[in-house]
């Protein structure tokens, strides 16, 4: 029996229901909860904390039954996008508030404190109300708070979403050595995928509160399911023939493309052949480079996100998605219609069947 065993949960909110959920981890995992808005991922995790009852369906955590207890009886904690901390009592006493129910010793509780402050480096902070705090600060006393009471799992509902590139990038590795230190096994909801590749040992991917995939994050990133699970974590999908195999690579035949994949496959069969928009290099020209795959295409549509651009190129028949950076999209003077090449090495690709 694993740490945490969800099977079979169905919760209906009317309108909405969770349909026969299913998650497990081992202790000390760390799960990455995605999917597109409205999916019920904040339903699942409200009903993992139990305020919400389900209609069917167990919650087993470390052997025991918790389906029907109070919330305050599961030694669960969650942290919200907004940290939700009592703004009229200093840091130090939103994080010991939850510890008073647990010890009486004076002594205890402020060693407690200060040690999950010492980790998550809000020492300095400890007397200051939230007010006074920003945002990453705030988020931080916020996890202090759910992770000194030691919970067996924490669950945490995009606590990063409104903070910055940079600070996100810190409170991560905070959060890391945290977990770490408080041998925590999470489930985190997030919509970005960096939360998922710099944290994450498992990921889940719901839609219309079912799981459509669960694995590791390179297994699903790499190999997602058809269709939605592939459109949602933008991974390019060519579907196509094996034509040959010319030494170590296979030779995939879309309608008007060659790929060349380093997955072993048998000429004549039907596959799939992925490539994440990370791992394709946008070029000018029909560079010298050890990359097997250099195809040339049109940009058909520009992106730009907080970070990243993201490139369309319709290359033959296949659009691909590419993501360059800022300084490169300048440089490569992307716009529509430009002619440009994709180059992507056969190792970084995998054959799907
Ligand atoms: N108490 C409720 N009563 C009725 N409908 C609800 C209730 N809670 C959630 N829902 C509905 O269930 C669906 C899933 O909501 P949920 O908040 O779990 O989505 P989500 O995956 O967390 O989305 P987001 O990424 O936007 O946070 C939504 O359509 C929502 O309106
Ligand atoms: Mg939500």
């Amino acid at each position: 029996m694993s740490f945490l065993e969800i099977s079979g949960l169905y919760v209906d909110v009317g309108g909405f229901e969770l349909s026969g959920i299913g998650v497990k981890a081992e202790k000390g995992d760390y799960l990455a909860l995605i999917g597109p808005t409205g999916s019920g991922k904040s339903l699942l995790l409200e009903t993992i904390i139990g305020f919400y009852t389900p209609e069917k369906g167990r919650i087993i955590l470390e052997g025991r039954d918790i389906t029907d207890l109070p919330p305050d009886m599961r030694q669960i904690s969650i942290v919200y996008q907004d940290h939700m901390l009592f703004p009229h009592m200093d840091v130090f006493e939103n994080i010991a508030y939850a510890l008073r129910k647990k010890l009486r010793d004076k002594k205890q509780i402020e060693a407690e404190v200060k040690q999950i402050a010492g980790v998550l480096g809000i020492d300095e902070l400890l007397y200051r109300k939230p007010g006074t705090l920003s945002g990453g600060e705030k988020q931080r006393a916020a996890l202090a708070r759910s992770l000194v009471v030691r919970p067996k799992l924490l669950l945490l509902d995009e606590p990063f979403s409104a903070l910055d590139a940079r600070t996100k990038e810190r409170l991560r590795e905070m959060l890391k050595k945290a977990i770490i230190g408080y041998s925590t096994t999470v489930l985190h909801v997030t919509h970005d995928f960096e939360d998922v590749w710099a944290l994450a040992n498992h990921v889940v991917v719901i839609r219309k509160g079912e799981v459509m995939q669960a694995g590791d994050p390179e297994s699903v990133f790499r190999r997602p399911s058809p269709d939605f699970v592939a459109e949602f974590l933008g991974t390019n999908m060519l579907k196509g023939k094996v034509k040959a195999l010319e030494g170590k690579l296979t030779v995939v035949e879309t309608e008007s493309l060659e790929i060349y994949s380093s997955d072993p496959a048998v000429p004549g069969e039907e596959v799939a052949v992925s490539i994440r928009p990370e791992e394709i290099i946008l070029a000018r020209g029909a560079v010298e480079s050890s990359a097997r795959n250099i195809l040339k295409g049109k940009v058909s549509g520009i992106f730009k996100k907080e970070h990243t651009v993201m490139a369309e190129v319709q290359i033959g028949d296949a659009e691909i998605k590419a993501v360059v950076t800022p300084t490169s999209c300048e440089m490569l003077d992307l716009q529509q219609g430009k002619e440009i090449y994709a180059v992507f090495k056969a190792s970084n690709t995998r054959i799907i069947r």
